[in-house]
């Protein structure tokens, strides 16, 4: 009788079993088919050809990977939508080292005020200084108090910004980012657009291997000794490392370049980014971009504690996000652009947010 008991039992028990196994193998052989259907959209969509079985496997298996982030992701950040993008089939190593490309040299912030030293004396500078005079502090907190709640460049001024570019498998964010705030500053000055040859600075700013990253200093201490050609149809960018370095005495005779008189790092304050936004244009900016491969829309964060990878052009805010122009296309993000939120971690770096001089 127990034992008869126990066997009934036991059957019963066995029963659950199999059909719980059962609807699992029909869920996972559902969800399979569904990251087949999925991966065959993407690939059509992003004409993604690989060239052996072997690599498309992984490919495969690194988009199924992908997928679980943008589940993981759509779940944690409520503000913001992540999809399936022309990274979906890069793993994040991959992601992080060709297409992002900021390296932040190993000096103390000390070192970096005092390479920018040669700006201090202009007069952009006048307004971004804090004082501890009573008057000017009184003066400081209307200058606050007049910042409109949200601007965008691309609205509101100061001049025009350029379609949203993209670095392709290079690097060479740092060029965008520098090119963009120097261009966005010649429109605000000159209400002229133009076009400014990002490839120079990665054939010419360092010795060789621009793709391989770069920083801010040194790419706006390079416009400021040399220059940058005027326009980047005589010096155009092909996203990769030339075989010879710097093209610069190729160049047809009287190619015009544009140097600026300095840069500064600005003040981690957000009042002084956003006047330097609604006097001068676009800011360079160091961000965290780990995540961003698959955003779609919306205000971004994250819980992770960011770290500095990319970098890309400040262009305005509103009352809860910052507005960023990044250099991966048009058909990423919202247009080429994304917001992150003004509180908790955004991925931004405000401590590394620069600005020509001219
Ligand atoms: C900046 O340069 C000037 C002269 O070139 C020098 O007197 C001054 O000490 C420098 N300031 C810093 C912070 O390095
Ligand atoms: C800037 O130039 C555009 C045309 O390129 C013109 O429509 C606009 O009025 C100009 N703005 C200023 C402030 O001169
Ligand atoms: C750049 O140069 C090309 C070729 O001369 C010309 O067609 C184009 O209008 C120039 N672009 C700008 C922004 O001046
Ligand atoms: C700037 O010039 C490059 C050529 O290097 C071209 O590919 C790109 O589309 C141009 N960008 C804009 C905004 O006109
Ligand atoms: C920059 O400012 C923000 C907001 O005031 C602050 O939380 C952060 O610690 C500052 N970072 C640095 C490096 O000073």
């Amino acid at each position: 009788m127990w034992n008869k008991q126990k066997s009934v039992v036991i059957i019963f028990i066995l029963i659950l079993l199999v059909t719980g196994q059962q609807n699992d193998n029909q869920n996972n052989f559902n969800k399979k088919h569904q990251h087949h259907k999925k991966f065959k959209v993407f690939k059509n969509t992003y004409s993604k050809v690989y060239e052996s079985k072997e690599v498309e496997q992984f490919r495969f298996a690194t988009f199924v990977e992908n997928l679980k982030e943008i589940d993981r992701l759509n779940a944690e950040v409520t503000t913001a939508q992540f999809d399936i993008s022309f990274f979906s089939d890069f793993t994040k190593e991959e992601f992080l080292n060709l297409f992002t490309g900021a390296h932040k040299p190993a000096m103390s912030d000390q070192d970096q005020l005092q390479n920018n030293n040669n700006s201090n004396n202009q007069n952009d500078q006048s307004n971004n200084q804090k004082s501890s005079d009573k008057s000017n502090q009184n003066e400081q907190k209307q200058i606050e108090e007049s910042i409109p709640s949200s601007w965008d460049i691309r609205t509101d001024g100061p001049g025009l910004l350029q379609p949203v570019e993209n670095q392709g498998q290079c690097g060479s964010c740092w060029a965008f980012s520098t090119s963009g705030a120097v261009e966005s500053y010649y429109s605000a000055k000159k209400n002229i657009t133009l076009n400014l040859s990002k490839q120079q600075l990665v054939d010419c700013v360092y010795d060789h291997g621009g793709c391989d990253g770069g920083w801010f200093n040194d790419a706006f201490k390079y416009i400021q000794s040399v220059g940058i050609v005027l326009n980047a149809t005589y010096y155009p960018y092909i996203n990769k490392d030339q075989t010879e370095p710097c093209q610069l005495s190729k160049l047809p005779k009287g190619t015009s370049f544009y140097q600026i008189q300095g840069y500064k790092k600005l003040e981690n304050d957000t009042s002084v980014i956003k006047q330097a936004i609604m006097q001068n244009g676009a800011l360079s900016i160091a961000v965290d971009a780990t995540y961003w491969a698959n955003y779609k829309s919306g205000i971004f964060t994250q819980k992770e504690k960011p770290q500095i990878n990319h970098a890309v052009t400040l262009i305005g805010w509103g009352s809860d996000y910052w507005l960023l122009r990044n250099s991966w296309g048009s058909s990423w993000g919202e247009q080429g652009y994304i917001k992150v939120t003004n509180t908790g971690y955004s991925g931004i770096f405000p401590q590394y947010t620069y600005s020509p001089i001219k």
